[in-house]
């Protein structure tokens, strides 16, 4: 199937969405994006994900990430699924906060890699699988998540990624398991402990181990 790697310019891809046509580079900007894929509208996973998508929407601006959604579907069935998301979600009459990306003809998916070969609607026709990518303000793919149809996504998670993703991009550090914002970080594995030791004013504390090799070192940024 067809993909897009780590560090690949993002297609500049054209599509309809519920707020108009789009050229993808322009509708970024200089922020980063989140696109993410949805098997069909007015299904019920895909219900639960984007009001929590949306709820939390205002987490994914203040750290400068646009969101776009992405279902095989028309962008009047959006109009009237996202009417149904926002109830869902308790939102009232607020329209959905990001916009979606109409693939009635399934190119865009396949173009991106997003189809779920495996996953049919009732005329025997792939549906998306639910993939997320998250582009750069350079435009390259910084990360890409493929989820099955049948397993509904963390949003948390995105927003944590993200955080992850934003440091790692500024400073020469990696995050480890369970890293939240705060929690001490990782110095990258290149760089010398002299480099460590002018580049991390806090100081950078190295945990012993069996082997005796000094390569887990951590400090505070
Ligand atoms: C859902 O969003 O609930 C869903 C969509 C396609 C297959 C399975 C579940």
């Amino acid at each position: 199937m067809p993909g897009i790697l780590l560090g690949d310019v993002f297609p500049n891809f054209e599509a309809d969405t519920t707020i108009g046509k789009i050229k993808f580079h322009d509708f970024l900007g200089d922020s980063w994006g989140i696109l993410f894929s949805h098997p069909r509208d007015f299904t019920p996973v895909c219900t639960t994900e984007l009001a929590c998508a949306a709820k939390i929407s205002n987490e994914f601006k203040k750290r400068n990430v646009k969101m776009i959604a992405l279902s095989i579907d028309s962008v009047e069935d959006h109009r009237g699924w996202s009417k149904d998301v926002m109830a869902f979600g308790s939102e009232g009459e607020s329209p959905l906060p990001f916009p979606i990306i109409a693939d009635d003809k399934r190119e865009l998916s396949v173009q991106l890699g997003m189809l779920d070969p495996d996953e049919r609607d009732k005329d025997g026709m792939p549906l998306t699988a639910r993939c997320v990518f998250v582009i750069g303000p350079d435009k390259k793919m910084k990360l890409s998540i493929l989820y099955p149809a049948t397993t509904g996504r963390n949003f948390d998670e995105l927003l944590r990624v993200i955080d992850s993703l934003q440091l790692t991009a500024q400073k020469k550090v990696a995050t480890p398991v369970d890293w939240k914002p705060g929690d001490k970080v990782m110095v990258i594995p290149s760089l010398s402990d002299a480099e460590a030791a002018s580049l991390f004013p806090n100081g950078v504390t190295t945990k012993e181990l069996p082997s005796g090799k000094k390569y887990l070192r951590y400090t505070k940024i």
